[in-house]
């Protein structure tokens, strides 16, 4: 694929192997006072919590959508430590077939929490199993086929699903509305992403200069997962060079090797940018001819890629397809052509 290289998985937002998996646990934050950042979800959860405790019931259902690396599955095991509840945790398309969730379903204890990783991949059928089922607490199962088949209805005991999504519109309206708590989880402060740094450094018992720390947060792309490997990253060039206290420099040749450049763009972003510049005149241009022309899904390019660029005001989406702004011309040093220049 055009913008795959090895430096471009290295600094995208979504997780990559298994050495991230097992540093990715050791720095998930427990509790939600550990939890930096998205102060309104914060503070809406503790009275949710605190509320649902007070009257001995389950939490209503949570949907948690954003991009990937803020934060989602983080939250998921907090709300259920906050719960003092257990967690069953799947994903979307993990659930083949309706038996698999039947299962699932039929085998939670009162008040447990199941979380629903990339709960927009359900297939419509399950969608449809799981909504009456978070609706009424009931199964209805199906048995047998044509006249002879019969429903059986099974009474489940009241539980709390969490869905985690990077795509929350393309959700099923029914399956949304089942949910009593949507949460939209931000793109980070810098000052928050140095806070977490600050806390991953500690419990790396990496020793980080005070302006290593600011490189590293002005270029995470305001996501505490990349400012966890760019700090894991940084780390193994300071090291290589002998040093036991991470550089500004040290920072600096990172984020260089690994492409991000001062924006903390990296290479799958410019690459988007680029393409709409050099091969489209900065648009616009259509969803589906850019990920031809990037070889890359449209689902990537929507969920990973313009999420940031958007937020950085980069692109624009118009109803005619997404286009650049001065701005993207800016950074890519180039200049931008006159808005009427096709006229004449
Ligand atoms: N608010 C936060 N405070 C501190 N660390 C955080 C915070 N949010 C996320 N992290 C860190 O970032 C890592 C990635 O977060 P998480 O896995 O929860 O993201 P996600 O939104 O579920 O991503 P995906 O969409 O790819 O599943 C976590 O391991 C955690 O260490
Ligand atoms: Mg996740």
């Amino acid at each position: 694929m055009a913008i795959k290289s090895s430096s471009s998985t290295a600094v995208s937002p979504q997780k990559t192997d298994r050495e991230e998996q097992v540093s990715e646990n050791i720095l998930r934050p427990q509790t939600l006072d550990q939890y930096v950042g998205q102060s309104q979800i914060k503070s809406n959860l503790r009275v949710f919590c605190k509320a649902a405790k007070q009257r001995k019931e389950p939490l209503e259902h949570v949907l948690l959508s954003g991009p990937p690396g803020l934060g989602k599955t983080t939250l998921a095991y907090i709300i259920a430590r906050e719960m003092e509840a257990p967690l069953r945790m799947t994903a979307g398309p993990v659930i083949e077939k309706a038996a698999d969730l039947a299962a699932i379903l039929t085998s939670l204890q009162a008040g447990e929490v199941l979380f629903i990783d990339e709960i927009h991949r359900l297939r419509p059928a399950i969608e449809e199993i799981l909504y009456s089922a978070m609706e009424d607490f009931r199964l209805d199962i199906i048995l047998g086929k044509g006249p002879g088949a019969r429903t059986m209805r099974l009474d489940l005991p009241k539980f709390t699903v969490i869905g985690a999504t990077t795509k929350a519109a393309s959700l099923s309206a029914p399956l949304r509305d089942r949910f009593g708590h949507n949460f939209r989880l931000e793109f980070y402060a810098e000052e928050e992403i140095a806070e977490i740094i600050s806390r991953s450094a500690k419990i790396l018992e990496i020793e980080l200069d005070e302006s290593a720390k600011r490189v590293l947060a002005a270029r995470s792309r305001r996501t505490p997962r990349i400012a966890n490997r760019l700090l894991r990253r940084t780390r193994d060039f300071a090291s290589v060079d002998g040093q036991s206290k991470v550089s500004k420099s040290a920072a600096e040749s990172a984020l260089k090797a690994l492409g991000i450049d001062e924006v903390g763009l990296n290479i799958g972003d410019r690459a988007l940018l680029e393409t709409l510049c050099n091969k489209f005149n900065g648009g616009p241009v259509g969803l589906n001819t850019l990920s031809a022309a990037l070889a890359e899904e449209e689902a990537t390019i929507e969920d990973v890629y313009e999420p940031f660029l958007l937020q950085l005001g980069f692109i624009e989406r118009t109803s005619r397809g997404r286009k650049a702004t001065p701005r993207a011309w800016e950074h890519l040093g180039m200049k931008a052509p006159a808005e009427n220049a096709k006229l004449f």
